[in-house]
């Protein structure tokens, strides 16, 4: 067993930018690495026995990291150091993140994945770091798909489809983009089961909505390698009405992407499952997007930058 974490390490948060739900059905979905998802800091206590711990204040967390804590993220960061064979005891760790937890923007795998780089160094191979984050993050979600991990440990913009390694999307330039939680929770199982359902009692409606979803994916992808934002903005507006017309936006996110729009936003979409959590928007290029809106409605958008 290693006796030692490194200093810091980070990781990064992530949206999914295009093709949600139907990436469950078999299309490919592009997802983005959001900088800045989490920066951790380790620190050597007194003694090589004290009880680890885990401070991350923007998410409420303050916990002991042990095997039997009744605590999910206590019980998945033990199996990520575990499954690094790194130290269980012995240090204090704090984080900082920029984005908030539990709202489809990736906290989970972004901490299990810089708890690996503490452990593993922040030079680790990706496949290691990544089964080292899965190890924790099926403690949260299960069977998780992997995307989640694969982007906060590589960042940039990644196809996905399911079964297969996820695909790096070369970028000519920094992608800018608005985050706008919504402050409602949501449940992914929950709305992917609400597609189901509709694909199962109205196929000849729902395959086709599921089919333009893949389409999306296809045509955003070449947008965003070209550079072109404003069809890039064109089909994220397209993409939010047909997952509205699956069922899976809710009336708070149809405003929250009208109010982008209307503040001069180049398209705007829920990003993850729906029914809460997050929208992003596409800000036009040069300048940003009007707030007042939004900031009317109490919620706090801000901007990230998803590096090539
Ligand atoms: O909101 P999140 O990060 O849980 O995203 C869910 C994305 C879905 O496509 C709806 C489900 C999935 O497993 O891909």
């Amino acid at each position: 067993m290693a006796l030692r974490l490194h200093p810091h390490a980070s990781a990064c948060g992530k949206v999914i930018l295009l093709g949600e739900h139907s990436v469950v059905h078999g299309y490919p979905a592009l997802a983005a690495g959001l900088s800045d998802g989490i920066a951790l800091e380790a620190n050597a206590l007194p003694n090589a026995t004290d009880t680890m711990t885990l401070a991350i204040p923007e998410w409420d967390l303050d916990l002991s990291l042990t095997a039997d804590s009744e605590h999910p993220v206590a019980r998945a960061c033990h199996e990520v150091l575990t499954h690094c064979d790194g130290p269980v005891t012995g240090w204090s760790i704090r984080g900082r993140s920029r984005i908030p937890s539990r709202a489809g923007l990736g906290s989970s795998a972004a901490l299990t994945v810089a708890l690996a780089r503490l452990a593993l160094g922040e030079d680790a191979e990706h496949g290691e770091v990544v089964a080292a984050s899965l190890a924790g993050e099926r403690v949260f979600h299960g069977q998780p798909s992997g995307i989640d991990s694969h982007v906060a440990a590589a960042g940039g913009v990644l196809q996905f489809i399911r079964g297969r390694d996820p695909e790096p999307v070369p970028l000519r330039e920094p992608l800018r983009l608005l985050v706008m939680p919504s402050g409602v929770p949501r449940s992914t199982a929950d709305q992917v089961a609400k597609v189901s359902d509709r694909l199962k009692r109205l196929p000849a409606l729902a395959r086709p909505a599921l089919e333009l979803l893949g389409a999306a994916v296809r045509e955003g992808r070449t947008a965003l390698e070209r550079a072109d934002y404003s069809r890039l903005g064109e089909i994220m507006d397209i993409s939010h009405e047909t997952l509205s017309g699956l069922g899976v936006s809710s009336r708070v996110l149809d405003e929250l992407c009208a109010d982008a729009r209307d503040g001069g936003a180049l398209g705007a979409k829920l990003t993850g499952a729906g029914g809460g959590g997050c929208c992003i928007a596409l800000p036009p290029e040069h300048t940003s997007i009007a707030l007042d809106a939004l900031l009317a409605r109490g919620i706090e958008p801000f901007e990230v930058e998803v590096s090539p």
